[in-house]
């Protein structure tokens, strides 16, 4: 697999340093799976020197492919300044995604901040199979400053369960608050009897908070975890995590997407880029 080149169609401010990019000559990316991401890189010379990791927010036929990315360092903002007409580098796409929506699988999707990107995919997939009512999003930030796009995902027609920690959108509270009251409800509603799988991403200790309510509950769960990516292809050895079947797997390679069980209680032993010092 190699870098292409894509153009910035449009690059759409969110405030609070969100925005969303859309990308043209994307063609490779049509078949792209919610979860998978890609490697993307301006023309910057040597700062920043590596390409940086998004996941997808969606894909459409003509080679068009958006992202939501959130200026945190200086590759995001460099990125936040880009205009229509910029040539970006794309790698992609990488990675294993979530599991497609299943037929009497009622999918809680749980997504904390700038993470939320690859479960509106997935909640986009579950609207075209005609699944929509198979599966909600339970989406948190801080504030109503980190909740973007509502409109968009309730045009998907999938149930939307909003959370903010200051109360200023939504239930006040943290995601998992709202997402161990859905779990309740929904038990309550069917006797125990809907099967309930949980799709997670977001910050780590959201992801660890998410896994543990599931494995209490026997819930399956899958999370996307989130490393420092130099190359995104497995060959840097710099986003490896301790999982419980071996010693490490590769989170761009075999995730980013992981069955809560093999990287719950093992991987958050581990902070960003821990494998190879010398990503920047
Ligand atoms: C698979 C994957 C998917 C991602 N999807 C998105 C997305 O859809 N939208 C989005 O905005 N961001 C996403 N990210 C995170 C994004 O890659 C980082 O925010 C970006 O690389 C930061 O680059 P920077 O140069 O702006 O900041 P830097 O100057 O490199 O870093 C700024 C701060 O952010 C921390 N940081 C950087 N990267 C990460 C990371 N991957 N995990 C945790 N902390 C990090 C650094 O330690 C530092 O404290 C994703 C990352 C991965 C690995
Ligand atoms: S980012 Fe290089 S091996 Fe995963």
């Amino acid at each position: 697999m190699r870098y292409f080149d894509a153009r910035v169609i449009e690059n759409r401010s969110l405030g609070a340093g969100y925005y969303v990019l859309r990308l043209g000559g994307c063609e490779s990316l049509e078949r792209s799976e919610p979860g998978q991401f890609v490697m993307v890189r301006g023309d910057w010379e040597r700062d920043p020197l590596l390409p940086r990791a998004f996941s997808l927010l969606g894909v459409a036929p003509g080679g068009r492919a958006d992202v939501l990315a959130k200026t945190v360092g200086r590759g995001t903002a460099l990125l936040e300044r880009t205009i229509p007409g910029a040539r970006l580098s794309v790698l992609g796409p990488l990675g294993k995604g979530f599991p497609s929506p299943a037929r009497g699988v009622t999918d809680l999707l749980v997504a904390g901040g700038v993470g939320m990107p690859p479960l509106f995919m997935q909640a986009d997939r579950a609207s075209r199979a005609g699944l929509a009512a198979q599966c909600e999003m339970l989406y948190g930030g801080r504030s109503s400053r980190d909740i973007v796009l509502v409109a968009e995902m309730r045009s998907l027609g999938v149930p939307l369960f909003l959370a903010t920690e200051d109360g200023s959108l939504g239930r006040r509270g943290r995601v998992t608050a709202t997402l161990e009251a859905r779990i309740d409800e929904h038990r309550r509603a069917a006797g125990g009897a809907t099967r309930l799988r949980i799709l997670a991403c977001g910050p780590k200790a959201m992801l660890w908070a998410v896994g543990r309510i599931a494995r209490e509950r026997s819930i399956e769960c899958h999370l996307s975890l989130e490393e420092q990516m130099a190359c995104g292809i497995g060959v840097c050895l710099g986003c490896a995590v301790p999982a419980r079947s071996r010693p490490f797997r590769y989170v761009c390679k075999e995730g980013p997407v992981f069955d809560a069980s093999e990287v719950l209680d093992v991987a958050q032993l581990v902070t960003p880029g821990a494998g190879n010092p010398a990503l920047k």
